[in-house]
């Protein structure tokens, strides 16, 4: 099923992101996870290789929740609000991510998270409420229709400003026990 999604979101013409693009960067990790992170989009590694997270920020995400025994390929599904890569990674501009959030809500519908963890404000903003404030409520738990929404700051943010690493350990944690609590499968 996710498969099918893959190909028509390969074929998009919904916005004007795939011109410049090298790759669709679509999502990666377990379809069947109860845990789904959204960032923001693709950078410059994501669109060489066509998976999301894999240049530096992407290698600390990774180790980062390693720390609370999350491996992509077994306990979540990873992906961005537009998945295609802004030219110079710009922000991705607000009539991009509609164009694109059709595509996310489809890959939403088939993966059915429990838990989504936004990365970065972008991603908060799109997916939690558009004033979210990433500083102030970075690691508190959103109810959005019995789906569960938190915010962590985006590792892009933690690789400019390591100082706030020990606040996202603390956030990493308070995920592992939500997840304890209502996705208990993740674990198993
Ligand atoms: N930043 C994002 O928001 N997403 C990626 O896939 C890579 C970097």
């Amino acid at each position: 099923m996710i498969n099918e999604l893959y190909d028509r979101c390969s074929q998009c013409r919904r916005c004007a992101l795939w011109e410049t693009r090298t790759n669709l960067v679509f999502g990666d990790g377990n379809p069947s996870a109860s845990v789904m992170f959204v960032g923001e989009g693709p950078g410059e590694n994501e669109d060489l290789t066509g998976k999301p997270f894999v240049g530096r920020g992407g290698q600390l995400l990774t180790d980062m929740l390693a720390y609370v025994d999350l491996v992509r390929e077994k306990n979540y599904y990873i992906a961005n609000i537009v998945k295609c890569r802004p030219p110079k990674n710009r922000d991705p501009l607000p009539e991009e991510q509609k164009a694109c959030m059709g595509w996310l809500s489809e890959q939403m519908g088939i993966i059915k998270p429990k838990i989504v963890v936004c990365l970065g404000r972008i991603s908060a903003m799109a997916l939690i409420k558009p004033d979210f404030k990433i500083s102030q409520e970075h690691g508190l738990v959103f109810d959005k229709g019995g789906v569960k929404y938190m915010a962590l700051f985006h590792p892009a943010a933690l690789l400019r400003d390591p100082r706030r690493r020990p606040e996202t350990f603390i956030d990493l944690k308070n995920l592992q026990k939500l997840i304890m609590e209502i996705a208990p499968e993740t674990y198993q």
